[in-house]
């Protein structure tokens, strides 16, 4: 079956921690990030949680409040404002919901949300806590303790496959503030298409996907610029028409 053709309306931005930076909360890998001081295993994953739920909860409650406490920045305004030309989908790794105050309505969270609670008994069962602690002895309606709503490693992370449906459509693609370095999540940018636009803004990153520009700085000045540039150019095309 031959490939959909790519939609010059349409712009992906895939987000990691490097865009919340700005707006004061910590990324995971660049100096002073999270898992320097806390080690992965012990609050993200399902053996941590098994050892000592009482650390997991204190770790997301404190992310909570952090998240709570911060403001979205000047590249989390500038992809709402994109919308007002393109049809834009964000695919975040962020379990902020920076994203949702800037304005951005649709945004496609693939680690999970920090407003959220789940249960531990069925999965399917999801709670709005806004920014409210979870602690132990909360429960779900079928009685099992609840946990953050968050991908942790070895668990599989959500809308995989919308989220490639969405870049394999787009005729923009843009990265903004993550190291790619954890899967599936970074392998998600192959559907990417050849002919599309591909830019990544990051400070440090190891391996640039294949296709995409790399510019390399500050995402509030940055992803603000690109998505100036998409938008006139947007407009200039539409006068040609
Ligand atoms: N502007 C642009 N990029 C920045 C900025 C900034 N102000 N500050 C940091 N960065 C870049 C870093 O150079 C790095 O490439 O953001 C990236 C942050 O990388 P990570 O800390 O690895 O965050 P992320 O890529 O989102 O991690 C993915 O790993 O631990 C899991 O589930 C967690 O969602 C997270 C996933």
């Amino acid at each position: 079956m031959g490939k959909k053709p790519i939609n010059q309306n349409k712009v992906v931005v895939f987000t990691g921690a490097g865009i919340s930076a700005e707006s004061g909360l910590k990324t995971f890998r660049d100096a002073d990030g999270l898992w320097e001081k806390t080690p992965i295993e012990l609050v993200a994953s399902p053996s941590g949680w098994q050892h000592d739920p009482q650390f997991v909860l204190s770790f997301y409650n404190q992310l909570r409040k952090n998240a709570a406490l911060a403001e979205p920045n000047a590249a989390h305004l500038a992809i709402a404002e994109l919308e007002r030309d393109f049809e834009v989908v964000v695919i975040t790794q962020n379990v902020d919901n920076l994203h949702e105050r800037a304005g951005s309505s649709q945004v496609i969270h693939l680690h999970g949300e920090l407003n959220k609670a789940r249960s531990t008994a069925d999965a399917n069962h999801i709670y709005d806590i806004a920014e409210r602690d979870i602690h132990l002895g909360d429960l779900c309606e079928l009685g099992s303790q609840l946990r953050p709503h968050i991908v942790w490693f070895n668990e599989v992370p959500f809308h995989i496959d919308s989220a490639k449906k969405h870049l394999s459509e787009a005729g923009h693609v843009l990265v903004a503030g993550s190291s790619l370095t954890v899967q599936p999540a970074a392998a998600l940018l192959k559907k990417a298409r050849y002919h599309a636009k591909k830019i990544i803004v990051t400070m440090d990153i190891e391996r640039i996907p294949f296709g995409f520009k790399l510019i390399r700085g500050h995402a509030s000045k940055l992803v603000p610029n690109i998505c100036q540039q998409w938008r006139i150019k947007k407009t200039k095309s539409k006068h040609r028409e």
